[in-house]
């Protein structure tokens, strides 16, 4: 199903190290004629770090999106009653917020508009990035692969040396995930291997 004239929420979380590849792919999204609502977690919206600002990140996201982004739980809320979303990313999705999402705990603007957005049966894609995908969330990530309307942007092991734990999505294949949930479809292979080292 092409994306063009969809009403796409692209939801971050604070990943940081992902947010300029995540800025690349709302872009390619926008440029073939989704239309994007952007809404920031607590920390994406606070948190300065050696990857960038928070008024860095909103100025970007605004200017991508056209659209102020959605920064508290009540301003995600009326995402539930209006059903305004055709499908709902969380791109860049933390090892936080998957824990929370799989325990059914709603305390981010991001938390909120997916419970909002799965009460309407609509599409709900993951792009994971966290180094204890292996670790302690594998639990998490196996309950929210099992859940109905829930889809995964592919994901593997991005560096199994340094950090044998951590799983990242490949951003790059985000499009064809979109499209394939849309179809109510996970894409598949969802585990895509990262070049290997060896
Ligand atoms: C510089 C920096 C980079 C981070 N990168 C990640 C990451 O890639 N994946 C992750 O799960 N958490 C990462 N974190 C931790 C999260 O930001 C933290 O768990 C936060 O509470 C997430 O909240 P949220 O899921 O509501 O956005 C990072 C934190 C900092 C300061």
């Amino acid at each position: 199903m092409e994306l063009k004239g969809k009403k796409i929420g692209v939801a971050l979380t604070g990943s940081f190290c992902t947010f300029e590849k995540t800025f690349q792919e709302l872009q390619k999204l926008k440029d073939m004629g989704a239309d994007l609502y952007p809404i920031l977690s607590n920390a994406s919206q606070t948190i300065s770090c050696r990857f960038g600002t928070p008024e860095m990140y909103l100025e970007k996201i605004e200017a991508i999106t056209g659209r102020k982004p959605i920064l508290c739980i009540e301003g995600a809320e009326p995402i539930g009653p209006s059903g305004y979303l055709d499908i709902l990313v969380i791109l860049p999705c933390t090892g936080n917020t998957a824990a929370k999402l799989a325990g059914g705990i709603t305390d981010t603007p991001v938390l909120m508009a997916a419970k909002a957005h799965l009460r309407n049966n609509k599409p709900l894609v993951i792009s994971i990035s966290t180094n204890d995908g292996l670790g302690m969330n594998m639990k998490n990530i196996g309950l929210l692969l099992n859940a109905k309307n829930i889809y995964f942007v592919p994901f593997g092991q991005d560096d199994y040396v340094k950090k044998p734990n951590s799983l990242v999505a490949h951003v790059d294949r985000l499009q064809p995930t979109l499209e394939h949930a849309l179809e109510n479809k996970q894409i598949q292979p969802v585990l895509q291997s990262y070049q290997s080292k060896d």
